[in-house]
């Protein structure tokens, strides 16, 4: 009988315990510093402006080439894409498999948990450059 109830002791604390977080799980944060990665090109936030690649304000759900006053490789503009969060994450861990003949000269992010955190960091920001 003891023995029963102290195992369902130990039980019960397993169940307090926090769950560890799934893999994947989307950090914004962490999204920020990864982010580091794309800087030298894009621009993002409020005032952001095209560099050497478009300005990345409300990316998930925007058309690919669809950025005004931006000069894309007609590869870009006519890959026919729509941003969602899958698609973007093919495109990131390899950009050259997803759009042939795009301009953005990047080797790609391999870590799947690094692109879920870009992704968090991303889509914080609206088509006008303010944090949602
Ligand atoms: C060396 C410069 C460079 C770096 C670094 C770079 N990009 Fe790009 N990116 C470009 C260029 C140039 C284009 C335009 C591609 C084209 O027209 O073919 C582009 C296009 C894109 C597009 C498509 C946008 C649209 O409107 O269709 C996305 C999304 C994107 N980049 C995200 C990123 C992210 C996120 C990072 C960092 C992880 C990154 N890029 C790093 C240069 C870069």
């Amino acid at each position: 009988m003891r023995a029963a109830l102290t195992s369902l002791f130990a039980l019960s604390l397993l169940a307090l315990s926090p769950l560890p977080r799934p893999a994947a799980a989307q950090d914004a944060e962490a999204g920020q510093r990864a982010f580091n990665k794309c800087r030298a090109c894009h621009q993002i936030g409020e005032g952001a402006r095209n560099l050497v690649g478009p300005e990345l304000n409300g990316l998930i759900g925007r058309h690919s080439g669809s950025v005004a006053g931006y000069s894309y490789s007609s590869a870009n503009k006519n890959s026919g894409l729509v941003w969602d969060e899958a698609t973007f994450a093919e495109y990131i861990k390899d950009p050259k498999a997803k759009i042939p003949g795009t301009k953005m000269i990047f080797a790609g992010i391999r870590s799947e948990k690094e692109i879920a955190d870009l992704t968090a960091f991303l889509k914080q920001f609206g088509p006008d450059g303010k944090k949602l």
